[in-house]
């Protein structure tokens, strides 16, 4: 029997409560398939800060880097620990386990309402692909004099044609596969960061020349958040760098219907380290263990995480048990405008994947 080794670790805020749901999710879908799936729970956390003086052990690459999958609910707790510091844990998994491909895909589904008028489950189905491992989040730079009037900050970004090439190639691939239009909008700001950017888009010409079926395209990033809004039908795949690839998922998760809905995969596409899957939206912790928060996300991620280790059926039937619940628009979290709890929702796939 295919088995595979999932590490949970819940985090702060409302982690806890997604985390059942997307474990209860998985134990199903994995019973449905015919693969086990074991999980072992981590408590890394602002709270284990507070008693511990870190976030979680010196080790904790190697201790994770026995495991096929990692499920990470959220981190960060700003009242506890500054998010600058409990966030790095969630930067150095992703970098020390060279997880370059953050994929982020935007998708509405039919029963969930949008603020965006122009957002229909017709219109709304693209993927984001943020290059996540250097960019604007390398960590490079420092504070000179700080608190003196002479006080600078440096922060370096961090272009490398490695960096910037396999994650372009994987957009390309993605576009090749999906079956859309074929099409990987290059997603930039090369008319004022004219190194890293124009660095960028000189990698993403390189590249293109290797996929002459798929469709080029460009957008400046800011350019780009009125056409998600204006045309979210026109897009198929989008690469975006560290930090743009952060800031346009944001408003593609409204596009999908509010951060309820909105999963990541931080994909080592080769395997050679487990990847890792989370929902993208943060810990809530004024929500925090009142059973009200959308675990559609958490679900999502696993999802994701299933599609990565080959169970393509299984992740496909997740989608569909998802897709239906939300359909039938009877279990509503509150997010949705609805009563139902964080269990409930969590319930209603579970029985909506056994049921057929
Ligand atoms: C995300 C988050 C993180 C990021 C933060 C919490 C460091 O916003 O995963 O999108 O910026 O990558
Ligand atoms: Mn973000």
């Amino acid at each position: 029997m295919r088995e595979y080794n999932i590490a949970l670790i819940p985090g702060d805020g409302v982690g806890g409560e997604i985390t059942l749901e997307a474990a209860k999710v998985l134990e199903a879908a994995a019973g449905k398939h015919g693969f086990a799936a074991s999980t072992q729970s981590f408590d890394w956390s602002c709270d284990r800060y507070l008693a511990q003086g870190e976030m979680c052990p010196d080790n904790c690459l190697e201790v994770l880097s026995d495991f096929d999958g990692i499920f990470l609910g959220c981190v960060g707790d700003a009242a506890k620990v500054p998010d600058h510091v409990s966030l790095t844990m969630l930067l150095t998994i992703r970098k020390g386990f060279d997880q370059y491909v953050n994929l982020r895909p935007i998708k509405l589904y039919p029963g969930v309402a949008t603020p965006i008028r122009t957002a229909t489950p017709e219109t709304v189905d693209f993927v984001v692909v943020r290059e996540n491992t250097e960019g604007e989040y390398s960590n490079q730079g420092g504070i000179f004099k700080p608190g003196s009037p002479d006080g600078l900050a440096l922060q370096t970004a961090v272009f490398t044609h490695k960096g910037c090439e396999r994650v372009i190639r994987h957009a390309f691939e993605l576009a090749a596969k999906r079956g859309k239009q074929g099409m990987v909008t290059n997603c930039t700001k090369s008319n004022a960061l004219n190194y890293s950017m124009v660095f960028w888009d000189s990698v993403y010409a390189e590249v293109a020349q290797d996929f002459p079926q798929i469709k080029t395209d460009m957008a400046l990033v800011d350019a780009m958040t009125m056409w998600f809004v204006k045309n979210p039908e026109y897009f198929d795949v989008v690469v975006a760098s560290n930090l743009f690839g952060d800031i346009i998922t944001d408003l593609g998760a409204m596009l999908q219907g509010g951060m309820g809905f909105a999963a990541g995969g931080n994909i080592n596409p080769e395997k050679d380290y487990p990847s890792m899957f989370e929902p993208i939206h943060g810990s809530a912790p004024k929500y925090a263990g009142q059973g009200v928060v959308n675990p559609i996300a958490s679900i999502e991620a696993v999802r994701l995480m299933l599609e990565h280790l080959g169970e393509a059926e299984a992740a496909a039937d997740m989608q569909q048990a998802v897709m239906s619940v939300l359909g039938r628009g009877q279990i509503k979290t509150r997010d949705m405008g609805g009563t139902a709890t964080t269990a409930q929702m969590g319930d209603a796939v579970k029985q909506a994947l056994l049921a057929d």
